[in-house]
């Protein structure tokens, strides 16, 4: 390939492949099952990278995995009534056309995993967005580095990627235990500690001694080693709480966004360490006694509220259902999006939970979320939200002021269109 025998596209994906291999002193290539690549959204991406994408699938360049893409900046089926402006969506599908030239489904998702088997234990990747990173590190056990936009697409291309970082066994081991000495509510609360975390962590591998007794359910949900990866659709559960999955999403998704924390362990729960105890073991510790000083930095004294936003990463089907069944009768007087991928949508309108939401005035957005799509052109000021990634993003991606709670206080600021007294 290097040759070029496979034509231009194909040289200049391995060039860069190698080129990553060489600067972290990767001694192979392994074979990678799949490939996740960011850098969708027309707003991020611009036409320079537009006209690079469009001259790489002229090349010839195809993916030879499975390849799935990032959430774009807009819902590619209802961007009108939500507002995007005519040409940027035009933009939009121009890029989204050019990733398809390039083989790369429009799945359009940051939890490709929420509509397919999860990515087997122990296989390769090549993903980039950090969340679904930190999903299929942490909780499926697979291995992939924080890849690029362009490396991910440049993996898929070649089918494999450069063996450093998390793909060895050396990789994977804790570098900080860290010991939570405060009760956690919601998922709120894991978003927060994730935030404290990732800052004080980086790009080391957190281990958690003590969070197995604050999440719900008493037993590991993960599956075994050797055991198949696990079917997320059609998949909600019947209660008020969060499940284990969706809290440590939540946490993960925030050390990946405050830090660059790509796996993390959770003793006697994710998959890794519940197998192999000593993986978890560090002898840096870090613990954590309070986030309130999280909070304070995460909420703007804004009271007013534009658009409340749940769903980052994107939602899962119960935390829809949570959603419909918190503002089933009501008529919000915010503006509201729940953001999630396509096919999960399709399973929630098919549940009835997508028309509960629309008829109190609240939107389930597909395709892309509040930090990638052009909000400020929609007139938002203030946003709400119970992600902490976006809660943490939103200001300098967006230009908006945030409010942070949890998906109560979230609601209430969407039925009220102030955001309800009393910081956490
Ligand atoms: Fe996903 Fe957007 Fe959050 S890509 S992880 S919903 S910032």
């Amino acid at each position: 390939m290097l040759q070029g025998a496979e034509g231009p596209g194909v040289r200049r994906a391995m060039e860069m492949v190698v080129a990553l291999g060489r600067i972290y002193g990767a001694r192979r290539l392994v074979p990678i099952a799949s490939a996740q690549v960011s850098g969708v959204s027309y707003k991020n991406l611009g036409q320079a990278g537009l006209e690079f994408l469009r001259t790489w699938a002229q090349e010839g360049a195809r993916a030879r995995v499975p390849g799935f893409l990032n959430p774009a900046g807009m819902d590619m089926e209802r961007w009108r009534a939500l507002g995007i402006p005519e040409e940027f969506a035009r933009q939009q599908e121009a890029v989204v056309e050019a990733f398809a030239r390039l083989g790369v489904q429009p799945t359009l998702t940051c939890a490709p995993y929420l509509a397919m088997p999860w990515p087997a234990r122990g296989s390769h990747l090549a993903w980039a967005e950090s969340s679904a990173v930190s999903f299929a590190n942490s909780l499926a056990g697979a291995r992939t580095n924080r890849e690029g936009g362009p490396s991910a697409l440049a993996a898929a291309i070649v089918g494999r990627t450069a063996a450093y970082g998390l793909h060895l066994d050396e990789g994977r081991q804790a570098t900080v235990e860290v010991r939570v000495q405060v009760p956690l509510r919601d998922e709120a609360d894991f978003g927060a500690l994730g935030i404290l975390v990732g800052q004080e962590v980086g790009q080391g591998v957190p281990a958690f001694v003590d969070l197995a007794g604050q999440l719900p359910g008493e037993a590991s949900p993960f599956p075994p080693r050797g055991g198949e990866g696990r079917e997320c659709l059609p998949q909600a559960g019947g209660g008020r709480e969060k499940s284990a999955v969706d809290l440590l999403r939540a946490l993960g998704a925030a050390m990946a966004a405050a830090g660059a924390v790509a796996l993390f362990h959770v003793w006697g729960i994710t998959p890794e360490v519940r197998d192999e105890p000593a993986l978890g073991r560090a002898p840096r510790r870090l613990e954590v006694a309070s986030l309130e000083g999280v909070y304070a930095r995460l909420n703007a004294p804004a009271e007013k509220v534009d658009l409340v936003h749940i769903g980052c990463p994107h939602a899962s089907l119960d935390e829809i259902r949570q959603v419909a069944e918190a503002v089933r009768g009501q008529r919000l007087a915010a503006r509201l999006w729940v953001t999630t991928g396509r096919a999960v949508r399709d399973e929630a309108a098919r549940q009835g939970w997508v028309a509960q939401i629309e008829a109190a005035g609240g939107h389930v957005v597909a395709d892309t979320c509040t930090v990638v799509a052009p909000i400020q052109a929609l007139g938002i000021r203030v946003l709400a939200t119970n992600s902490a990634k976006t809660a943490l993003y939103a200001p300098a991606h967006c230009g908006v002021a945030v409010r942070f709670g949890n998906l109560a206080q979230c609601l209430e600021a969407a039925r009220t269109g102030r955001w309800p007294g009393g910081d956490r």
